[in-house]
């Protein structure tokens, strides 16, 4: 296969590339280390790395001119600042268009794209939520903007497949609670832990299924989850203990504020209907391999889609 993979230096992309090397097939990656870091992936023969930005047209007409990819994995995405609408548009809905653009003139063979489960927003009316759930995406500028670049995807005719994601976490995870406990936590500053849940699944455990869907596994919209949550307060325990603390350092328990969500629990029986039985990693094995990895290469920033308080 010649995999186009968008945001390839990041979380899910870098893992996902990793396994096609491992394979034998060819990958390109493109990458503006917005997020990303460049030592997420080693040199390969079978490896071409661009620094740049999805939303060049131009230059995302010229790589699939002179790779040809069949299969496109896109994972590229804007999120840092929840008041950079900008950067959030160029990214999620331009760069985007260009690659769904270029792959129908170039006519794949297979889309892959991740959306957010915030696209059904805040207060979603169902546990667990179904993909019948309404979309309301109009809470966040990230959740907006990747539900433009979904709806592009529904329109545009390529044999696609779309996991909708709640809390995907392990080594190179810059974004959400897991970096934010560990590096406070090191810096011996007091946690905070709102009394909501979720649904924390290993990276490698997606990646897996990713190459399944390239090889023809399922079509169209789908969840990936393990369709059971833990309560943020078990995350945080998992980092303490991976950690060694000799002494429990004990968080501040807060209510939920008017921008979170108290669980978001995905359906995930479409999945398994069509992907067959997926094991999951246990929260323990998911978080010590975060740990080990912030421990040698840091955490990058921890970002939040929502607004933090201070
Ligand atoms: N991790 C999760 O829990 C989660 C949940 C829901 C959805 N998703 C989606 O999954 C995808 C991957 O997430 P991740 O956890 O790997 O995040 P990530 O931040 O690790 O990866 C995103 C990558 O995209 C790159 N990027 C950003 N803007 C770019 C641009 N304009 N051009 C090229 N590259 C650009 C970043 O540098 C980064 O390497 C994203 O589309 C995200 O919206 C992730």
């Amino acid at each position: 296969m010649k995999v186009f993979i968008t945001g390839g230096l990041g979380q899910i992309g870098s893992h996902i590339a990793e396994l096609f090397l491992e394979r034998g097939d060819k990958v390109h990656v493109i990458d503006n280390l917005a997020t990303g870091r460049i030592e997420h992936l080693q040199e390969h023969k079978n490896l071409q790395i661009t620094i740049d930005t999805i939303a060049n047209k131009k230059l995302v007409d010229e790589l699939f001119k002179s790779f040809q990819p069949n299969i496109v994995i896109h994972t590229a995405a804007s999120y840092k600042d929840p008041n950079d609408w900008y950067n959030d548009t160029l990214t999620n809905c331009v760069g985007g268009s260009n690659i769904i653009s270029a792959s129908i003139r170039h006519n794949i063979n297979r889309f892959i794209y991740f959306q957010t489960s915030l696209c059904y927003g805040l207060k979603p009316i169902e546990q667990p939520i179904t993909l019948n759930h309404p979309i309301l995406p109009a809470t966040t500028s990230y959740s907006i903007t990747k539900t433009s670049n979904e709806n592009f995807l529904q329109i545009s005719g390529l044999d696609y497949v779309t996991f909708r994601l709640a809390n995907v976490i392990g080594p190179r995870n810059v974004a959400g609670p897991l970096p934010i406990f560990y590096q406070r936590l090191k810096d011996r500053k007091k946690c905070f832990i709102t009394k909501s849940r979720r649904d924390f699944v290993f990276v490698k455990d997606l990646a897996k299924v990713v190459i399944k869907a390239c090889e023809g596994y399922g079509s169209g919209t789908y969840h990936f989850s393990s369709g059971k949550d833990v309560s943020i307060k078990e995350l945080y325990d998992e980092v303490v203990n991976s950690m060694n603390f000799e002494v429990y350092p004990e968080p501040e328990i807060r209510e939920i504020g008017n921008d979170d969500v108290f669980s978001i629990l995905l359906d995930p029986s479409k999945t398994f209907e069509d992907f067959g039985e997926i094991k999951f990693s246990s929260l323990e094995d998911t978080v010590s391999s975060a740990i080990n990895y912030f421990y040698e290469y840091g955490t990058l920033g921890e970002y939040t889609h929502l607004k933090l308080k201070k």
